[in-house]
């Protein structure tokens, strides 16, 4: 048969190899900067392609996010996270504003000041891994909202712990990121990986998550009580996928954030930072966490220099193109921004930019410009919905820390082991362990 001759076949190839070539070469994106390889192909790893453009501006920003319904809308990608094959519902909206906008700083109070002793006795021990614990914290927090009194405990119980880690430390990810940007690849190799990357399970958070779905009795301020309004017309299950997924991105997320951060302001470099936090806090023992300026400078230089979630954010331009920082970009195009680069590129907003410096969220001077860039929750209607919950806890935790604790870093560790892992949508610390020694504060040393 003609379609299986060699010479059939090589015509049809090299057709082909044309047809794309040309494709490739002409598309409209050709103008734009970058590197010409990506009017080729998708390098998976690096958010440019030949349909996928990303800009590190705030006009991006503010075109591609931009809240009042911008019309980008979010791209498959997020379908990695479905959690019981349902997506994110957006019906529920509003009771996740509702709860996660009022964070109840009452019990918020209550549940960390237990916690920090643990955290502080935690990191002592010979199997003491910071990051660990600040994962434990995190998912303690994250789980008191959605349900609480059916929350985890797993600073202090290991089998919540167990849970914990089972969600944290997924590696099935980079499987399903394979399959997602390159189909015919993954039938290729995608036995192979599952070997490494085994599909996602989870059947303790499963356990978890639909066992306190199904309580009728949990506490008002909880994600779950404010879903069960009728209004809302959700079933078990979509409560429950909602709650794992509120559960997944409130772990690492806050827990590496924290974690880098501690990390840095541990450093010799940074013991200028330490102590000037410890000033604030130590004259104001009795003021809120969210009414100290130093403290969230701190936060937000922390979350500047180490955005939890560095990679790019990717949206579909809608019908009809839209001009973005003065680049017309065709309908369908995936266009993004990612925090890593929005937080260095405007050296004017951000002086050195790789230099840790909370004493920059003080500056008169581009201090709107750098609001505007900050993009570690992103921004619009999309951005993170737990970010009144991960900045209420880390300011929390760092308060009650550093009233009563100089932390330094262990001598095992190493600057590699610190350096920003790229987990394809979170980082984490390429060591995935951070080991800091807690001192009591000498306070003879403040008087
Ligand atoms: C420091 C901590 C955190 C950081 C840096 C962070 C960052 C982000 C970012 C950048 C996004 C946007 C993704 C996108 O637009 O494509 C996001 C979305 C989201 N975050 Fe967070 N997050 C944090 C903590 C949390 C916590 C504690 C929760 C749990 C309550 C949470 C729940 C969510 C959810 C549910 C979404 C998806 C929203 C949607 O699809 O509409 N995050 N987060």
């Amino acid at each position: 048969m003609i379609i299986f001759n060699a010479s059939f076949l090589a015509v049809v190839g090299l057709i082909l190899t044309g047809w794309y070539i040309w494709k490739c070469i002409s598309s409209p994106l050709r103008v734009l900067p970058g590197p010409k390889t990506s009017l080729f192909m998708s390098l998976i790893l690096k958010s440019i392609a030949p349909n996928e453009v990303s800009f590190a501006s705030l006009e991006g920003i503010k075109e591609i996010y931009g809240s009042g319904g911008s019309g980008y809308d979010k791209t498959e990608f997020y379908d990695l996270f479905k959690a019981y094959g349902r997506s994110l519902s957006r019906g529920s909206q509003s009771a996740q504003e509702d709860s996660l906008n009022d964070v109840p700083s009452l019990l918020v109070e209550v549940w960390t000041y237990s916690s920090v002793g643990t955290i502080g006795e935690a990191s002592q021990g010979p199997d003491a891994n910071g990051e660990e614990d600040l994962h434990d914290y995190a998912f303690d927090g994250v789980t008191h909202q959605l349900f609480h009194p059916y929350g985890s405990d797993s600073l202090r119980n290991a089998q919540h712990e167990d849970i914990m880690k089972q969600v944290a430390f997924d590696d099935s990810l980079q499987n399903r990121l394979v399959q997602y940007y390159n189909p015919p690849l993954h039938r290729i190799i995608g036995q192979a990986l599952s070997i490494f990357a085994k599909p996602r399970e989870t059947p303790l958070a499963d356990e978890l998550v639909l066992s306190a779905t199904q309580q009728t009795d949990s506490a008002q301020f909880t994600l779950l009580n404010r879903m069960q309004d009728k209004v809302y017309n959700m079933d078990h299950m979509d409560m429950a996928a909602e709650c794992l997924d509120h559960m997944a991105a409130g772990i690492d997320t806050t827990g590496d954030g924290l974690c880098f951060l501690m990390w840095e302001i541990s450093q010799p470099r940074s013991l200028h930072v330490q102590r000037r936090l410890q000033e604030e806090l130590m004259a104001n023992p009795d003021v809120a966490f969210d009414k100290l300026p130093y403290l969230d400078a701190v936060v937000s230089e922390g979350l500047r220099c180490f955005p939890a979630i560095p990679m790019s954010l990717p949206r579909y331009v809608p019908r009809g193109g839209r001009t973005i920082d003065g680049f017309f970009i065709p309908e369908h195009t995936i266009v993004s921004c990612q925090a890593y680069s929005t937080h260095r590129i405007d050296q004017t907003a951000f002086p050195q930019p790789d230099l840790f410096n909370p004493e920059r969220w003080f500056e008169e001077e581009g201090a709107l410009e750098r609001k505007r860039l900050f993009f570690a929750f992103a921004s619009g209607g999309r951005g993170c919905v737990g970010k009144h919950l991960a900045l209420a806890e880390m300011k929390i935790l760092l308060r009650d820390v550093y009233s009563k604790f100089t932390t330094l870093p262990d001598g095992s560790m190493t600057d590699e082991d610190m350096e920003m892992s790229d987990q394809l949508i979170s980082s984490q610390p390429r060591g995935k362990k951070c080991l800091l020694r807690f001192e009591p504060i000498k306070m003879d040393a403040y008087s």
